[in-house]
């Protein structure tokens, strides 16, 4: 990769101040003083220092974001707020974008990345992680709505959900976990039994749990054992 590349990706300052710096010999590549922008490195193994001090380059970037209500999981949108708005300006990188959606009005963990292959695999239909859900519904579920969530129920797609797992909380609260992703699949569940979400917050993906040091809007970057956790989901 270029130097002045490799540079401006750690945020050491914009491609031409980037620029300015190297020339201005503040430098240098395996310890000789390096002024051409151009200079090709090897981001693994060659030690880089900008005045003296040490970079190190990150290739994949995690972060567990606790979505809030009122913004939409996209990259960018001409007229919502974005997930990637709430990533401060320090954080922020052109790749980084959200591991599946979680809808405007649903709130918890959310997966922000630039590692393409890892979402891809997350979000694979044939192998959907599990992902539990917080949700506070119109009213108590009987036996029978449970054991329908519990096998499957019809949303009005070709297949069957696949078997849920509902746990109960209090009369209007459930835990409910899911394998799949399909569009407002929790929604579309609880409607199918003739309920109604209220709330709905996510609260794991892939056996990461949201951190629930996170207030609604705050993110965090993930540990290398949470990143293992998700390599091995
Ligand atoms: N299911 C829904 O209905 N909405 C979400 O945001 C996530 C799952």
């Amino acid at each position: 990769m270029r130097l002045d590349k490799l540079l401006s990706e750690l945020k050491i300052g914009s491609r031409s101040r980037v620029k300015e710096e190297i020339r201005r010999g503040s430098v240098t590549v395996n310890g000789q003083k390096e002024t051409d922008p151009g200079r090709k490195v090897d981001e693994n193994n060659d030690v880089i220092c900008v005045l003296g001090e040490r970079v190190s380059y990150q290739r994949f970037y995690y972060y567990m974001l606790n979505k809030p209500a009122g913004v939409v999981s996209a990259t960018s949108d001409q007229r919502e707020r974005t997930v990637l708005d709430l990533v401060s300006a320090g954080d922020r990188r052109d790749d980084l974008f959200p591991v599946g959606r979680l809808d405007k009005d649903t709130e918890g963990l959310l997966l922000l990345t630039n590692d393409g292959e890892l979402a891809h695999r997350l979000l694979a239909p044939r192998r959907h992680v599990d992902k539990t859900y917080y949700v506070r519904i119109a009213h108590e579920l009987s036996e029978e709505e449970v054991s329908l969530l519990e096998h499957g129920v019809d949303i009005g797609e070709e297949k069957l959900t696949l078997p849920g797992k509902v746990e109960r909380i209090a009369e209007s609260e459930i835990l409910l976990t899911i394998h799949e992703g399909r569009f407002h699949q929790v929604k579309r569940m609880l409607s199918a039994v003739g309920n109604e979400v209220l709330f709905l917050r996510r609260i794991t993906f892939g056996g990461l749990v949201l951190d629930e040091k996170l207030a609604p809007g705050a993110y965090r970057e993930l540990t290398e054992a949470e990143v293992e956790v998700l390599h091995e989901a």
